[in-house]
């Protein structure tokens, strides 16, 4: 009777140490994320990123464009722009391929290899200078401290994987779904006014068939990316802060996409549909993101 109380005492304090254990784990992953968050929001922001100190991500990536940079086609450290217009880094998180024409990126550390090491033209130009950008972050005090806390323990943590890992956890960070169209899908019906309203109903519509490629009722978009003539179907999602438009950027506004389709796809819209069109399309916006100062440049909002 008596061994039998030590005994399950024992069990007891057993599983009490492992839990706190457990318990203690869990809040310095937690820490560490959080470290590398922080430290991926700083080199997001840094032109230090680039070899010659001019591009970052938020160059190309800016959140006021809902992480876009409002260029048909960005341009890289050299000033030579690159193929095609960036894309909104907004909910890229749970997107399933990356870039617009490449359906075998299926992560986000494997799409960093193109701002880092693209070549014809440079984005960011590590290609043979890697060693040179990354002593500048080792000999910077500002950062030594940031390395140290996201990667306890590393001697060595200025290195290309952590740099990526920080990034890629920083943009994890990047999520809004709180736009009307949002609050709409999530039951509340007057979220939309009437002429959104009218405009959702026509994207759908047999006429339209907008959403036969533009799969919008997934606020998610977990769902394999589609693609259309080589080109990935892009997200909607924030499209009034995103122009120009397309891969190539070649529509200022959407007036003149509204045009593509008419011409492209043989419909007619008339002024008032335009305009339900718009209605719908702008109530896909959500800015919510721009009042957390943590997703913002740390150079200007600690
Ligand atoms: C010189 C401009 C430029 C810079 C600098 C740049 N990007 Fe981009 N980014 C683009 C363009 C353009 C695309 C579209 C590329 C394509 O599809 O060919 C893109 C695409 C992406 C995508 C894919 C999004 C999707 O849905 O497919 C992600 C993620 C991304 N960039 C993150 C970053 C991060 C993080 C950095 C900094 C390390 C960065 N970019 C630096 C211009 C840039
Ligand atoms: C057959 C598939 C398909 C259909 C149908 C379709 N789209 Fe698209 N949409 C695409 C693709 C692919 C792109 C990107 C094209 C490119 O980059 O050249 C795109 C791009 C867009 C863009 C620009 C987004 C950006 O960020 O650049 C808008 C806006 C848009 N479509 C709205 C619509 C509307 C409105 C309709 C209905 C009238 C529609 N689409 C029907 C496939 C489709």
């Amino acid at each position: 009777m008596k061994q039998a109380t030590i005994l399950y005492g024992l069990i007891i304090a057993v599983g009490l140490a492992s839990t706190l254990c457990l318990h203690g784990h869990s809040n310095a992953n937690e820490t560490v994320q959080k470290a590398r968050i922080k430290l991926g929001r700083y080199l997001f922001y840094d032109t230090r990123l680039s070899y010659n100190e001019t591009k970052a991500c938020v160059s190309c990536h800016d959140p006021k464009m809902a992480f876009t940079d409002g260029y048909r086609q960005s341009s890289g450290a050299d000033g030579y722009n690159v193929k095609h217009n960036a894309i909104s880094l907004i909910n890229a998180r749970y997107r399933t391929t990356y870039t617009w024409t490449d359906s075998s990126i299926k992560d986000l550390t494997s799409q960093l290899h193109f701002p880092f090491f693209n070549t014809h033209p440079v984005e960011l130009g590590w290609a043979n200078h890697e060693p040179q950008i990354l002593q500048r972050f080792a000999t910077n005090a500002l950062y030594q401290q940031l390395f140290a806390k996201a990667f306890p323990g590393n001697k060595q943590p200025f290195q290309l994987a952590q740099v990526q890992t920080a990034l890629v956890a920083f943009e994890g960070q990047l999520v809004s779904y709180g736009s009307a169209y949002d609050r709409y899908l999530s039951g509340q019906a007057t979220a939309l006014n009437p002429s959104a309203k009218a405009g959702l109903a026509l994207f759908n519509s047999a006429k339209l068939n907008c959403n036969q490629c533009h799969q919008w009722t997934k606020p998610f978009q977990t769902e394999p990316s589609i693609f259309y003539q080589g080109i990935r179907v892009p997200s909607l999602r924030n499209v009034m802060l995103t122009a120009p438009y397309m891969h190539n950027g070649q529509f200022d506004d959407l007036f003149q996409v509204f045009k593509h389709y008419e011409t492209s796809r043989q419909i007619i819209l008339n002024k008032q549909e335009e305009q339900q069109l718009m209605a719908f399309l702008s109530a896909l916006t959500d800015t919510s993101y721009l009042s957390n100062t943590e997703l913002l440049n740390p150079f200007q909002y600690r």
